[in-house]
């Protein structure tokens, strides 16, 4: 069976990482989740003082973007692999709100997508890859075997993001939380540097009253139509 590249996008919590993890696991595939790409020089920004409440210091983060070294290492127990900034694991750190509400003006930086899309290339190389974000299909992997872009209403995601930020113990409220993905949804799609847009060639699975099990049983099935 061949390994091929599988380019997943679509918009805020459209639950393509759930999927797609559990796609990975099931065809010996790696998972990339390229968000959490954009999320680690955001969650570095922040520490180094280069984004705070009322000021993003563009031109301080682009000159320092040398001394960020991201990786993932794979974390059995989870079953998925972490993301790593400068070694340190900061997994958890990343998918706070406080994160989420910055990181869209972050991934409009031309350098910052530049750097990450070049690891994302070598990361995708020898095929047997699964990556999602908001470009893999356009931009990172323009000519990925399988393309899909995943969608479901912005209440639907907001719920889903909801449920997930207070699993993880935070304080948040659904309407700051549907305001997020909103206003997350509008840079991703209207920012000039590789805009979130479906890509002609991908497949559109609208999962807004689908399970789980529904959307990877509907994957596979592309996958093995393919292989
Ligand atoms: O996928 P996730 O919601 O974690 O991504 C966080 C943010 O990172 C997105 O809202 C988007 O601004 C940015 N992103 C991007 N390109 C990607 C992946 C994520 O611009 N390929």
């Amino acid at each position: 069976m061949k390994h091929i590249t599988i380019a997943i996008d679509g918009f805020s919590s459209t639950g393509k990482s759930t999927v797609a993890k559990q796609l990975a696991r099931h065809l010996g595939y790696v998972y990339v989740d390229s968000g959490a790409m954009y999320r680690a020089v955001t969650f570095y920004a922040m520490q180094e003082g280069y984004i705070t409440k009322h000021h993003f210091n563009k031109d301080g983060l682009i000159a320092n973007l040398k001394n960020i070294t991201i990786s993932f290492k794979f974390n059995e127990s989870l079953g998925f692999a972490e993301v790593y900034l400068n070694g340190e694991n900061i997994e958890n750190q990343i998918r706070t709100l406080e994160v989420s509400s910055f990181v869209s003006k972050v991934a409009e930086v031309s350098e910052v997508r530049q750097k990450l899309v070049e690891q994302q290339q070598v990361f995708g190389k020898h095929g047997g890859v699964i990556m999602d974000g908001r470009d893999i299909g356009t931009v990172v992997f323009p000519n990925a075997d399988l393309k899909l872009f995943m969608t479901a209403s912005a209440e639907t995601r907001a719920k889903r993001r909801f449920s997930e930020l207070i699993e993880r113990g935070e304080t948040v409220t659904y309407d700051a939380v549907l305001k997020n993905v909103e206003e997350r949804d509008y840079i991703d799609t209207n920012r000039e540097d590789s805009p979130l847009v479906k890509a002609t060639d991908a497949i559109e699975i609208d999962n807004s009253n689908m399970t789980l099990q529904e959307q990877f049983n509907k994957i596979l099935e592309l996958v093995n139509s393919i292989n």
